[in-house]
């Protein structure tokens, strides 16, 4: 059974600006992100998912979004390092949760920005690593070395979509989808060269955050409003749900970013 790590959104607001989508002068409506967070989390149960739940915190809008606790490998965790001072203050949160729920937590030196799952996914045996406007490569190398094994490192290109799981969501095994536009060219050849089947995600839904998408065996929980990419999906065999996540849009958010994956 696969096992995410979610947060409830008690806390969740639009209460800085660290990314393009974000603008104080666009709230999040509280009852609707609320309502919103609970259909996804009924919707990845019904997938099969065992969610586990951390506290929330006042003051740490952004703690729902539990991909950027840090990156799991079997017991251990690599906690993440936060780019802005802003969110640094969830390190200390998840570091608690990982420790007291049987992790092994690994921690980077504190200026090897890193954020997580956010920006590091693995497509088969293959860890993709993403780079530039959160993590820094630097993390990459040490990530390499605590995991022994290879890092594949995607250079991120436009600042809409500053966390690898905004552009590129692997499916199974040789197989993911991806905005292009998102990579520089150099990245866009790693990717070629080592997934088979890579569904291109057109700007379109790329932007109503389609690769921001939760992959459970033949079940895809995707952003609603990703019209292409409903289809791409269902003509390969995929059941897909659309959910509304017009809240954490606002945040530069969706589906993927509100889970971590523990198992
Ligand atoms: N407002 C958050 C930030 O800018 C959104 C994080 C989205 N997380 C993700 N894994 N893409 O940090």
């Amino acid at each position: 059974m696969p096992r995410l790590l979610m947060c409830p959104p008690t806390y969740f607001a639009i209460e800085y600006e660290i990314n393009p989508w974000m603008s104080r002068l666009r709230g999040a409506d509280p009852k609707l992100a609320e309502a919103q967070w609970t259909h996804l989390r009924d919707v990845l149960r019904r997938c099969g998912a065992e969610v586990e739940l951390v506290e929330p915190r006042r003051g740490l809008p952004d703690l729902v979004f539990t991909a950027n606790a840090g990156l799991v490998a079997g017991d251990r965790v690599i906690l993440s390092r936060f780019r802005f001072p802003v969110r640094s203050g969830e390190e200390p949160v998840f570091r608690d949760w990982f420790a007291t729920h049987g992790f092994t937590v690994e921690e980077l030196p504190p200026d090897a920005f890193f954020e997580g799952a956010g920006d590091a996914l693995e497509c088969g045996e293959h860890l993709f690593c993403g780079y530039h406007f959160r993590s820094e490569i630097r993390s990459h190398d040490i990530i390499a070395r605590l995991l022994n094994r290879r890092v594949l490192s995607l250079q991120l290109a436009d600042p809409r979509f500053y966390h690898l799981d905004t552009c590129f969501c692997p499916l199974s095994a040789g197989q993911a989808m991806y905005y292009p536009g998102a990579f520089d060219e150099y990245a866009r050849r790693v990717l070629a060269a080592h997934i088979s089947d890579l569904i291109e995600v057109s700007e379109h839904d790329a932007l109503r955050f389609g690769c921001n998408a939760v992959c459970l065996g033949e079940h895809v929980v995707v952003p609603t409003g990703c019209t292409q990419l409903v289809a791409d999906l269902c003509s390969r065999g995929y059941r897909v749900h659309p959910v509304n996540l017009s809240e954490y849009l606002k945040s530069g958010g969706a589906a993927k970013c509100l889970t971590l994956r523990l198992d």
